[in-house]
């Protein structure tokens, strides 16, 4: 039974924080991927939710309450991949005592996930490949096959059709796995869940740490809604959850937010950025004053000509855009 025909109807997504119009169209077409038993494949960076997606996918569709297995295909080399997968027999090889239980005969009847599908080593989608087709499983060191009834989710970070041109992934197998794609936006594109997700994670961390939190100060949001966030929703989990064991009041304050966003040890990159960003907002606010006259905006910045438009050329800034008038076309 679907994890929404038990109660809320928003229940299989209750893991999930997001209310970005990006996050909700995203959601709407992952319940409707859900329902359908199709394969699906969630693209997205590091930290982007992909394994958290695809629990609520099985959550919201007719296996929940059937296993939902999880394999991580880079986690380990290939024999043992294979045998962690496919499982293998008593005496299959040197070490192999007991006979071991596949990944594919634990979901039977559930969902796989195959997460960081892309490393799983050639050798193995060739055998996971015909394994889909034939809904068959054989053990390693096994002689006949047995009926695995799986619907598979697999997530990746990389991009599959280049893996495809690089001759590291089967097209056909792409093509099994990818009957959905859902993409995970990184965060920067969805800056709107940033408040929600810092207020969740703050609650997350202060109950780990019995700390009383009541709220990230208004003026720490800034600094959270404007951070690059490379690592997506991950490092925000992990700023949030520094600034909870640092934090030695009830609030985050801007200063805290700010001190761990930018530890000491990153000064040299980020000296070097900001110093980047000053020139580029100076030069900027120049040309504004001087309507776009070169000569006047370099006179004031005490540079000869050839200088200024060599820096202005470095911040890819046009002066024409600055005369009077350019604003209203
Ligand atoms: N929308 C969200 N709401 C709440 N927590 C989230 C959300 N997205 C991600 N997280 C949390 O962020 C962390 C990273 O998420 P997850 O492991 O699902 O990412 P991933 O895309 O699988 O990353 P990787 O590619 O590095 O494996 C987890 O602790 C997860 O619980
Ligand atoms: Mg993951």
């Amino acid at each position: 039974m679907a994890a929404h025909a038990t109660g809320l109807a928003s229940e299989w997504r209750r893991e999930i924080v997001a209310r970005s119009p990006a996050m909700e169209r995203l959601l709407a077409h992952a319940q409707l991927a859900a329902a359908s038993d199709a394969s699906v494949l969630l693209q997205g960076a590091s930290g982007t939710g992909k394994k958290l997606l695809a629990r609520a996918l099985h959550a919201a569709g007719a296996r929940f309450g059937r296993p939902l297995a999880a394999l991580h295909c880079g986690a380990l080399p290939e024999p043992l991949l294979e045998s962690e997968l496919f499982g293998h027999v008593k005496g299959a090889f040197p070490g192999a005592v007991r006979e071991h239980q596949g990944l594919m005969q634990s979901a039977q009847g559930g969902t796989l996930f195959l997460d960081e599908v892309s490393d799983l080593p050639l050798a193995l989608q060739a055998k996971l490949m015909r394994s889909l087709v034939e809904r068959q499983a054989r053990a390693v060191g096994a002689t006949q096959s047995a009926a695995v009834d799986v619907r598979v989710i697999a997530a990746t970070r990389r991009n599959l059709r280049e893996e495809i041109a690089a001759g590291r992934f089967r097209e056909d197998l792409y093509y099994r796995l990818n009957v959905v794609t859902l993409e995970l936006p990184p965060l920067a594109a969805r800056r709107e869940d940033i408040p929600l997700l810092a207020a969740h994670f703050a609650a997350e961390a202060a109950a780990r740490c019995k700390k009383t939190i009541t709220a990230v100060a208004p003026t720490a949001v800034p600094l959270l809604l404007t951070a690059p966030w490379p690592g997506n929703v991950r490092q925000l989990q992990h700023v949030i959850a520094r600034c909870v064991e640092l934090c030695a009041g009830s609030v985050l304050t801007a200063a805290l937010v700010e001190r761990v966003l930018a530890p000491p040890g990153n000064d040299f990159a980020a000296l070097e950025e900001a110093r980047r960003e000053f020139e580029r907002q100076y030069l900027t606010r120049l040309l504004r004053i001087t309507d776009g006259n070169v000569n006047q905006a370099a006179k004031i910045a005490k540079r000869n000509r050839v200088d200024f438009h060599s820096l202005l050329a470095r911040y890819a800034l046009d002066p024409v855009a600055f005369k009077p008038g350019k604003e209203l076309q």
